[in-house]
């Protein structure tokens, strides 16, 4: 019925926790084939995560659609059949599984659409993102997933204050070492309570940061993009992490920060990709990791969303 190809994402960008993400251009994509399985949920995987995630209605994509089918007051649907291509690594801190959570939601919303006699395509993006967002629990991922390019987002009471800041073009690599760090691990790893010079040293260069992107202002990015919230807390406990950090560094990254809760590392850079992607992953191979990178432009796009005949 519905075709929905979102990209991976960036959050954080150093000292934006919860409130920042970036579109990078590598995708997943999800059908929704209503007619088919119709008593069951088949979920056929290919690509990255293949044979590690749950073919059926353990699936996070249906899970989401049904709790979001009945948010909207709707019948859970009793099957389909979803056909999805990962190309967005799983546990990798690039926004897999917020891609899951927005296919879901949408996938929800275009049932809704379709059971009245509505295109099941033209959907209140401003709602699906107020419910992926409340969730998620933060919109620093599916914010950018959505709209795409560089988004800042807070949840408020009466929905989703978001702001897509534009940006001058810029590379990012991003290295992944194979270490399992689930977001929840690297959220509970974060203290309840901060001191105030850290949340002063944060406010000023989470503004900062996304000045200096919106101007390509450089200079600004490397001496602004620097965290006191989640990183200091983090990384540590990613082995390597700290020295693929320098390392990057040290080959001539611009800025460089943990990719929203990790383990992935990005690095903002004008040059020499392949030489700091090589650099991080020496240093995820010290500490007897293996690792892969990838070089991605950030998105311009957020989310497109197709018909599929049924
Ligand atoms: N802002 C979130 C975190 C992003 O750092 O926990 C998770 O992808």
């Amino acid at each position: 019925m519905i075709r929905v190809r979102i990209p991976a994402t960036t959050a954080n960008l150093g000292p934006g926790f919860d409130c920042m993400g970036l579109a990078l251009d590598l995708w997943n994509t999800f059908e929704l084939h209503l007619k088919d399985g119709a008593d069951r949920f088949l979920v056929h995987s290919d690509g990255e995560g293949i044979g590690q995630l749950p073919p059926d209605e353990r699936n996070l994509v249906v899970q989401v659609m049904q709790e979001e089918l009945a948010h909207l007051g709707e019948e859970p649907l009793r099957g389909a059949r979803i056909v999805a291509h990962n190309e967005v690594p799983a546990i990798s801190g690039l926004g897999s599984s917020s891609t899951a959570t927005l296919a879901g939601v949408l996938f929800a919303h275009a049932i809704a659409k379709h059971r009245h006699h509505h295109d099941p395509t033209d959907l209140d993006l401003h709602f699906v993102l107020d419910r992926a967002v409340a969730i998620e629990g933060h919109g620093d991922n599916v914010a950018p997933a959505l709209l795409g390019g560089f988004v800042v987002v807070m949840p408020d009471e009466s929905g989703v204050l978001t702001q897509r800041v534009p940006h001058v073009p810029i590379k990012t690599v991003v290295c992944v070492p194979d270490f399992h760090f689930p977001t929840h691990a690297a959220r509970a790893a974060l203290p309840e309570l901060y001191k105030k010079s850290d949340a002063i040293y944060n406010i000023g260069r989470a503004m900062l940061v996304a000045e200096a992107l919106r101007s390509g202002d450089d200079v600004m990015l490397q001496r602004a993009m620097n965290d006191r919230i989640h990183e200091p807390y983090r990384l540590p406990l990613i082995p390597g992490g700290k020295e693929a950090k320098a390392a990057a560094l040290e080959a001539g990254a611009l800025a460089v920060a943990l990719s929203g809760a990790g383990p992935g590392i990005i690095a903002f850079a004008r040059s020499g990709y392949d030489r700091i992607g090589r650099a991080m992953k020496n240093a995820f191979t010290a500490a007897e990791l293996e690792s892969r990178y990838w070089v991605l432009d950030v998105s311009p796009s957020g989310t497109h969303i197709g018909r599929l005949p049924v």
